[in-house]
């Protein structure tokens, strides 16, 4: 079988671990925690970072930290990995779901801009915060999501669990990182992420307090000293050392593995562009996205070829049901009509793209798609 995205283990992994149980660091406390957070930091070009257990748990944090209460508004994206919404209800705050726009399949700035604008001309209470994931590796319209984000006094959270080392190339927002422009960004190191700590998660930010108060609550918001004194209802939301020192030695692979990602995609994009009714994935303007996964649009529903090419050992995905379609999302309001993301979930397929996926594994991929999709 050819699996979809597994981990590539082939570096530093064994050492650190090692390390770790050598030293007896193993759980929430350890120089690998330390070092992940600082040198992940540096990597992603935000001068904090604060690990977390996972990226749900990050963006929860992040929820927490914008003083997201219950009964408060967030704008989310309606196209994505239910994680990314489940921590406002978490909250007890209401969803307000964004369709997607074609050129990213990520949140529509159009959508959102309307809204604001018609709820401030009705004197309407705005949202508290808009959480907006860049999904599959592809970043999202984020100068025009931020300029109105600022311009009503909302707090910005991007969800940059599938886009870690996505870039903007062009624009106000020219070489900085997805993840790194919101008051908060979110980052997931899950199994099949481009980099993994097994699981794990990141919260960035440029401002200090909410660092500063970001690691507190997620260390349980305990008061140094001896005595057991906490200030504030706090979280179990720590990495462990054995976990931080796997993403420390993924970290250093980092580069080659966007590389890699971006080298398959080429690939993928050259072999699969003349495939009749096929929509490749989306290469935005003044955009670098990571392809942390592959994902294409087919003519028809994805049902049938995904069990076609698992007939030939090879697998993919679907992509998500729109929240907007699921029970506990069915009753939030909804900007846009949801199509788009409806039509993402009806024809996406994810195909094959695992950093150790060699040439000839692609091409047997290739050679099984055109054969399904031959007219
Ligand atoms: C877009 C998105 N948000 C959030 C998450 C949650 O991350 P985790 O599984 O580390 O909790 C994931 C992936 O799992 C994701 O793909």
């Amino acid at each position: 079988m050819i699996p979809l995205a597994v981990p590539n283990l082939s570096g530093n992994e064994a050492r650190y671990l090692q390390d770790c149980l050598a030293t007896n660091f193993v759980s929430s406390v350890g120089p690998y925690v330390d070092r992940f957070e600082k040198e992940f930091a540096a990597f992603v070009g935000s001068p904090h970072a604060v690990a977390t257990a996972n990226g749900t748990t990050a963006i929860h944090m992040a929820l927490i930290l914008a003083g997201v209460q219950p009964g408060d508004e967030v704008l989310v994206s309606d196209f994505t990995f239910a994680a990314t919404a489940n921590p406002i209800c978490y909250q007890g705050a209401r969803p307000v779901l964004v369709d997607s726009e074609r050129d990213t399949w990520n949140m529509d700035p159009a959508a959102v801009q309307e809204e604001l604008e018609a709820r401030a001309q009705a004197g309407a209470p705005m949202p508290k915060a808009l959480l907006v994931a860049h999904i599959l590796g592809c970043p999202a319209k984020l100068a025009l999501l931020k300029a109105l984000c600022d311009r009503f006094g909302i707090f910005l959270i991007e969800d940059a669990a599938e886009a870690l080392g996505a870039v903007y190339t062009d624009g106000p927002l020219a070489g900085r990182q997805v993840g790194t422009i919101g008051h908060m960004g979110c980052f997931s190191f899950n199994g099949n992420k481009i980099i993994t700590s097994g699981g794990g998660g990141m919260l960035v930010t440029r401002d200090w307090t909410l660092a500063r108060r970001g690691k507190h609550l997620t260390t349980q918001a305990k008061l140094p000293g001896y005595a057991y004194f906490h200030d504030e209802i706090g979280y179990n939301y720590r990495l462990t050392n054995l976990a931080a020192a796997l993403g420390v030695a993924q970290l250093e692979q980092l580069p080659a593995f966007l590389e890699r990602k971006r080298a398959l995609a080429r690939r993928y994009d050259q072999a699969l562009a003349g495939l009749p009714g096929l929509t490749l994935p989306p290469r935005p303007e003044g955009m670098d996205s990571t392809h942390w996964l592959y994902s294409i649009l087919l003519p028809g529903a994805w049902g049938p070829v995904l069990s076609a090419l698992e007939g030939e050992g090879i697998q993919t995905r679907p992509l998500w049901t729109a929240l907007h379609r699921m029970p506990p999302y069915a009753a939030c309001p909804l900007l846009g009509t949801g199509e788009v993301a409806q039509d993402l979930c009806t024809r996406g397929l994810s195909l094959p793209c695992s950093t150790t996926l060699t040439d000839a594994e692609q091409d047997r991929v290739i050679a099984s798609l055109q054969r399904i999709l031959a007219p």
